[in-house]
């Protein structure tokens, strides 16, 4: 059988790896090849998850960069079009909901090839959210679907999925941390931030509802710099953030790499690098869909700052609290972390590490 895996995006690369391991278990069955869109280019955006976590290099680079969401979208379905029908693949596997999931899908089955998601069925209810309708248009047309949790499930019978095209098998995403975890661990990077364990938080924050407008993302940072008297906060800040950071004049309200008490931005960190910061810290602070999963895994305090989550599993057994993104209602939401030692969370069931495996036996059994 002969599958194209597809990544593009920062999200994607944790979500592929294992799966890739997976199907180096099955050499006579699986012939497999990585097409990378390059919807994310800079180093620190995808080269150092490569490294972090030993994924091959790409066999085919798309290139596609930057743009809006129709010319991003189109660029990728133009370039992966003729990757198919020059490669011929049998099934297409995409992950996680960006746009070339669901640009590679269109693409895939327009042409008649089979294709698989990992991840899902989640599902926000949010259509101003750009991966809510990347989900729904993904989903829609995929032959396989492979789930992460029973809301998921819910969603996609919901729906009208028949229940053969499902399958629950866990999450690839934590398939990935608990394989790193202990090399995380091992990392020393308290002293490069001065930062004490337990006794800082980390954040990040990217999506277009919170970084977009101008009042908005000031009154999230006004809250953050209150939340910096009380524990420093390390801020690895994504290219588009730090752009409209700059576009606003909003820069006064960062350290700038001044090791004193307040809001330290950095680079986009590697896998690694992160999972340590965010393993040793007191909460997190985010906007990112995966930390949701990857906190309640770690049993850290997460303050998630949206109006509504696809990951509803994270607050029904993890540490995930949905705030949005009104100052005081962050502010509440972090002194509550700030005053408890307590925090009780549940693993949801089979987010075990065997993800991938349980995918990779499903496809090699078609
Ligand atoms: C994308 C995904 C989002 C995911 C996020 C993780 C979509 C619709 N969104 O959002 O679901 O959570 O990735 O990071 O697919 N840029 C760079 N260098 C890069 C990549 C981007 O400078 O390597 C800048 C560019 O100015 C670009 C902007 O960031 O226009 C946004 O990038 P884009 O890929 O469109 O969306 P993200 O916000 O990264």
């Amino acid at each position: 059988m002969k599958i194209i895996n597809v990544v593009g995006a920062r999200p994607n690369f944790m979500k592929i790896a294992p799966i890739i391991e997976a199907m180096n278990q099955y050499p006579d069955k699986i012939e497999h090849l990585l097409v990378h869109t390059g919807q994310h280019y800079d180093a620190q955006m995808s080269k150092a998850f490569f490294d972090d976590l030993g994924i091959p290099k790409p066999d085919i680079d798309l290139g596609v960069g930057s743009g809006t969401h129709a010319e991003q979208t189109a660029r990728i379905m133009v370039e992966f079009e003729k990757v198919c029908l020059k490669e011929k693949p049998d099934l297409v596997i995409v992950v996680g909901d960006v746009n070339s999931t669901m640009a590679c899908t269109i693409t895939a089955k327009k042409l008649n090839i089979k294709v698989a998601h990992v991840e899902a069925g989640l599902r926000s209810r949010d259509m101003t959210m750009p991966e809510e309708i990347n989900r729904l248009c993904t989903d829609v047309l995929c032959d396989y679907l492979f789930t992460t949790d029973h809301f998921a499930n819910e969603n996609l019978k919901a729906e009208g999925v028949p229940e053969e095209k499902i399958f629950f098998v866990g999450n690839v995403m934590i398939d990935t941390l608990l394989k790193h975890k202990e090399m995380a661990k091992t990392l020393s990077l308290m002293n490069h931030w001065d930062l004490t364990p337990k006794r800082y938080a980390t954040m990040t924050l990217h999506r277009p509802s919170n970084v977009d407008d101008r009042v908005t993302l000031q009154g999230i940072l006004e809250a953050l710099t209150e939340i910096s008297r009380k524990i420093p906060i390390l801020f690895p800040i994504h290219p588009r953030t730090r752009n409209r950071v700059k576009d606003f004049g909003l820069e006064h309200y960062f350290s700038n790499g001044k090791k004193v008490k307040g809001i330290w931005t950095t680079e986009p960190l590697g896998y690694l690098e992160f999972l340590h910061l965010n393993m040793n810290a007191k909460m997190v602070l985010t906007d990112s869909g995966g930390l949701q999963e990857e906190t309640t895994v770690l049993g850290i305090p997460c303050i998630t700052l949206r109006e509504n989550t696809e990951r509803p599993i994270t607050c029904e057994v993890g540490t995930n609290a949905i705030v949005g993104n009104n100052k005081d209602k962050i502010l509440f939401a972090a002194q509550k972390v700030l005053q408890s030692d307590n925090y009780q969370a549940k693993i949801p069931e089979k987010w075990d590490g065997k993800a991938a495996e349980r995918i990779v036996a499903v496809i090699a059994g078609f």
